[in-house]
């Protein structure tokens, strides 16, 4: 069993050491002179990192007892494989689960509740990854995968998977835009695309976490992969910008404290209208007429899931389901008639559809 829980341990050692060498190299640049962090960002971020630690090793735990129990036969099966070959099968089938966790947790209302706090983050950096609740991690499809996997016997290739994962995962998160030198120099280009089409970059994901399709570079609603962007290209999620959000957060924030963000819902909310306070319901706000009105030169997100309650704007109610906003840019200010029962088929403008309900 301490042989086991080697992997963990180990892999929790290195995971200091890059989180280290990145928020050093986030201090020289000066960012946290500027940062408008508060208080309960930094607590929720520190005690995040250690629900990580320890779900982590309760899981590889769990998956020794349970293997030694109902398959002892399976422990170290796979023991005998060469260490690359044991590597790459373990990551691709970590990063495809962890893709797929990660857009159910944006499309499906109840895991949305234990991920939205890592979209609540106003300002990225390396501890930004922690922030998502005790929830998420305990069921994380790709954690218990790794406890198999060890169970299985590639221990060796699993640790050095969770290390290759760390160092994108923290470059990923960091301030430290370590990308953008590809982008500006012609000559680094063909490289920036070769690596941007593999691997997550700082803008990839960090358009993950803009607060909104408003300024034509964030999409939190895609680029939803964790280490490898061929999911996100594969399954039509992928958006590439090279460029950086210019707000990050939530659309709508009540400004939960961090016990109710990290422990919900054994920890509910008090703010109102918060989506993970006691008994918060979405329901739609679905109208009967079009909203006539003129529209200024600027850009407009058209709310396309009926939940926002700025209607027919976008507020970003539309997380925890499948739906997006659709981005309207309007270039010169025009009188519109814009839909708000849904049912039109020109979306945002009405085409009478409502006269059928
Ligand atoms: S609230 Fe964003 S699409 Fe409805
Ligand atoms: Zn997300």
């Amino acid at each position: 069993m301490r042989e086991f829980l080697n992997t963990p341990n180990i892999d929790l050692y290195f995971v200091v050491g890059i989180l280290f060498l990145f928020g050093f190299i986030e201090f020289a640049m000066g960012h946290y002179k500027k940062s408008s962090r508060v208080s309960d960002d930094w607590i929720l971020e520190g005690v995040g990192f250690f629900v990580v630690a320890i779900t982590k090793t309760l899981i590889v735990a769990s998956v020794y007892f349970l293997g030694k129990a109902l398959l002892p036969s399976m422990f170290g099966a796979l023991s005998s494989w060469y260490l690359l070959p044991a590597f790459a099968f373990y990551i691709l089938i970590d990063d495809v689960m962890q893709y797929w966790y990660h857009r159910s947790a944006h499309e499906y209302n109840w895991l949305w509740k234990h991920h939205r706090v890592h979209h609540a983050a106003r300002e990225m950096g390396i501890l930004t990854a922690y922030r998502n609740s005790w929830v998420y991690y305990l069921i994380m499809p790709n954690l218990w995968w790794g406890g198999i996997a060890t169970f299985l016997g590639l221990g060796p290739a699993v640790l050095l998977g969770l290390i290759f994962k760390q160092i994108i995962v923290t470059s990923t998160h960091s301030t430290w835009k370590w990308d953008e030198a590809f982008y500006k120099h012609k000559a680094l280009q063909p490289i920036a695309w070769i690596f941007e089409h593999i691997l997550i970059t700082p803008s990839f994901h960090h358009g993950h976490h803009g607060t909104s399709q408003a300024d034509h570079i964030s999409d939190p609603n895609g680029n939803y992969g964790n280490t490898f962007s061929l999911w996100d290209q594969m399954f039509g999620t992928a958006k590439f910008t090279r460029a950086f959000p210019v707000a990050y957060g939530l659309q709508t924030d009540p400004g939960d404290k961090w016990t109710s963000h990290l422990l919900y819902p054994l920890v509910k909310s008090s703010k109102e209208g918060s989506e993970i306070a006691p008994g918060h319901k979405k329901e739609k706000h679905l109208g009967t007429e079009p909203l006539k009105t003129s529209l200024e030169e600027g850009t407009y997100l058209y709310c396309q899931c009926g939940y926002s309650a700025d209607q027919p704007w976008c507020n970003g109610s539309h997380h925890g389901s499948k739906f997006k906003p659709m981005v309207v840019d309007i270039k010169k200010e025009r009188k519109v008639s814009i839909c708000t029962c849904k049912m039109t088929n020109t979306p945002p403008y009405c085409d009478d559809s409502h006269l059928k309900m």
